[in-house]
């Protein structure tokens, strides 16, 4: 099926339905998963997110990117997502569309990496890659095969490590203990269980 995806920029009336779209993709618990952490407090980086409106389904498809900062540095970076498409609008390229778009965006505003959270079959298409293990600390738990990265500059990825956090809560060397890696939650949920 050939035909044009019209991708225009979220307006705020746009919200309601795109919440509705990410409820019914991810499920009503999404917010506890820790990309979120990486929103709460933080708002999208303006003219990245997108969305393809559609006359039967409304939304027919969103993505969004967020600024984060990434280790004692603070080296900026984006989080792309959440990306999701209506049910009855899979599988005619418009998730890829939409991230094919807002990377070049993102690209042409001299945005250098870019992370999610995946998979990774899917992502690859666009050439997202794992993040080496134990690079970047999310500040939740995470599965490091499922923690992707773009490097939109060649290059953009060396030299970074650390905790990745929203800009608002990086302070250098003091961000650490607003971390909570992966173990420090698995004995917390022990101690709670
Ligand atoms: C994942 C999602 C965004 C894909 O959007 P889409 O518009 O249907 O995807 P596209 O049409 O751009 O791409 C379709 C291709 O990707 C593949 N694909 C889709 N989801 C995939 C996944 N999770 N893993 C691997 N491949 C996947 C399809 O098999 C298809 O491959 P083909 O072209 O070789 O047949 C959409 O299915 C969705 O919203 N799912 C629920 C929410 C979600 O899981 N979002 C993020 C994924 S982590």
């Amino acid at each position: 099926m050939t035909f044009h995806l019209l991708i225009s920029e979220t307006k705020p009336s746009d919200q309601p339905r795109i919440e509705h779209l990410l409820d019914k993709a991810f499920g009503l618990d999404r917010r506890t998963k820790s990309s979120y952490r990486l929103r709460e407090g933080n708002h999208t980086v303006p003219g990245l997110s997108l969305v393809v409106r559609d006359e039967d389904v409304g939304i027919a498809g969103s993505v969004s990117f967020w600024p984060l900062a990434i280790g004692e540095a603070g080296t900026p970076a984006l989080l792309l997502g959440p990306l999701a498409v209506h049910p009855a609008r899979q599988r005619l390229g418009i998730g890829l569309e939409l991230m094919r778009e807002g990377l070049a965006r993102a690209r042409a505003m001299g945005h250098r990496l870019v992370i999610l959270v995946g998979d990774e079959p899917y992502y690859g298409k666009l050439g997202f890659r794992r993040l080496p293990h134990n690079l970047c600390t999310m500040p939740g738990p995470t599965n490091p095969e499922r923690l992707l990265y773009l490097e939109l500059e060649p290059g953009a990825l060396a030299g970074v490590h650390g905790l990745v956090l929203p800009p608002h809560r990086h302070h250098g060397k003091d961000s650490a203990p607003l971390a909570v890696p992966e173990a420090a939650e698995a004995e917390k949920q022990h101690a709670e269980a």
